[in-house]
């Protein structure tokens, strides 16, 4: 059983834009507490003008990522025992880094999506709706690679986490590139040449500088400097930028 340590947690919530600050709150500490739990306390029993972002508290719409005392985390699955590990230790929670600021800890998405869309991360195949389902075997490679990187939700937990990113705003980032990765192992899309050449250029896979930090951060433990080592692979055998 767990034990509570503190009646009462301090917290630190950004509020405002990226010009914005730190404003201080004390909520009650519960046991199996999560960051998100906390701020939804917040915003119910406090502030109602503070704005954040969240969907389905279990994990799976990636929506309720923000920097947790200083790093990356989906927050509906983050407890507040793991990131306050000690009496009297202070909560932070801030928007998600490397993305503008809407306001305290939402953040404006759109650059991480386009870029989803920049690196062809969209399925283009060619049966109609009256032909019959491709079928795509599930032991080989190609599927065994997709699979590996296919549980994405989105929460740009290694977009924020990612030093590229920070230095070449115009770097696909890691989502992005898994996704093409996801879908250059898909035989039954036929983009291939022109995803391929999407994600080679100076804002694609070759930026990656392969520390890792996307992987290590990765709320559900996918591998993107894998997938984007896989997308340098590929583009070194392409005779001419693709495989059709
Ligand atoms: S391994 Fe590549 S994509 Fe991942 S955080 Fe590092 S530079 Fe970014
Ligand atoms: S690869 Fe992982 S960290 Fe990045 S957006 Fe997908 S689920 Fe989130
Ligand atoms: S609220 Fe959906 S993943 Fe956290």
């Amino acid at each position: 059983m767990s034990t509570i340590v503190e009646p009462v947690l301090q917290v630190d919530v950004w509020r405002g834009d990226e010009h914005g600050r730190f404003q201080r709150f004390e909520v009650p500490r519960m046991e199996s507490q999560t960051v998100l739990d906390v701020v939804i306390h917040i915003q119910r029993h406090v502030d109602p003008t503070l704005s954040y972002r969240f969907a389905c508290r279990v994990g799976m719409c990636g929506s309720c990522a923000m920097t947790v005392n200083g790093r990356a985390r989906w927050t509906c699955r983050t407890h507040v025992s793991k990131v306050v590990a000690h009496a009297g230790a202070v909560l932070e929670v801030a928007p998600l880094n490397h993305l503008p600021v809407i306001k305290d800890l939402a953040v404006d998405m759109s650059d991480f999506f386009d870029k989803w869309r920049d690196a062809k991360g969209f399925f283009h195949g060619e049966r109609t709706r009256h032909d019959a389902f491709a079928t795509v075997d599930p032991g080989s490679p190609e599927r065994q690679a997709a699979d590996a990187g296919i549980e994405c939700i989105g929460c740009g937990v290694c977009y924020a986490s990612c030093d590229v990113v920070a230095w070449n705003p115009s770097y696909l980032g890691p989502a992005a590139l898994n996704r093409a990765w996801t879908l250059a192992n898909d035989v039954r899309d036929t983009t291939q040449q022109e995803r391929l050449h999407a994600v080679s250029n100076d804002a694609g896979c070759h930026s990656c500088h392969t520390l890792g930090s996307c992987t290590e951060r990765c709320p559900k433990g996918l591998a993107p400097t894998a997938s984007i080592a896989g997308l340098k692979r590929l583009g070194g055998r392409a005779p001419k930028g693709g495989r059709n």
